[in-house]
């Protein structure tokens, strides 16, 4: 097992067993992705240069970010919880998209963020404390990340993948080695 792995099973092992915890990190991921749909509704707004094939593939994926967000709200309700947007944004996540510009430098940006997220959601089935109903969630998800993570790389290309790979590396380590990193991205 490497750090990131230890690291992410250790995290999610506090996660799964504490009902606060829970609460917020199911909180967090539902403003996540909700943001995700917001995010590439304006980025599409903000180019309107943008080639039709690039602009359906983005259509179905905030889409499916906001599917991602009402099953959200559906496990949370189950539990007696409500959503909310007053969470923190991840440090993650601003660390990349700061340097974007293209249109392929956004779509390498989100390909990084898809395969994070699918890598946690990974983990997550592979935990044997993950509840039934976060398992359930999960499962049904995480295709639709790594069918993100895919279609993305491709509109990408090369170069804006290298590009954001370096970003990438750094966002993780400094997750790694930071705790106040840590805990703006990792913890609930
Ligand atoms: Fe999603
Ligand atoms: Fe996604």
């Amino acid at each position: 097992m490497n750090s990131l792995d230890q690291f992410t099973t250790n995290w999610w092992l506090s996660v799964a067993t504490d009902d606060a915890k829970l609460r917020k990190w199911l909180q967090k991921l539902q403003k996540t992705e909700i943001g995700g749909y917001y995010d590439h509704y304006n980025f599409m707004a903000l180019h309107p240069e943008m080639d039709d094939r690039t602009k359906t593939i983005l259509i179905n994926i905030a889409d499916d970010e906001a599917k991602h967000s009402n099953m959200i709200v559906g496990v949370l309700s189950k539990r007696g919880w409500f959503t909310d947007m007053s969470a923190p944004d991840s440090t993650y996540w601003d660390d990349l998209l700061k340097h974007v510009v293209t249109i392929e430098d956004y779509c390498a940006a989100n390909y990084y963020g898809e395969a994070l997220a699918a890598y946690r959601f990974q983990k997550i089935l592979e935990c044997d404390v993950t509840p039934k109903d976060i398992r359930t969630l999960i499962e049904k998800v995480l295709p639709d990340e790594v069918f993100h993570r895919e279609t993305l790389q491709r509109l990408a290309g090369p170069d804006a993948l290298e590009k954001f790979r370096v970003l990438n590396d750094q966002a993780t380590k400094k997750l790694l080695d930071t705790k106040a990193a840590v805990r703006a991205y990792y913890e609930p």
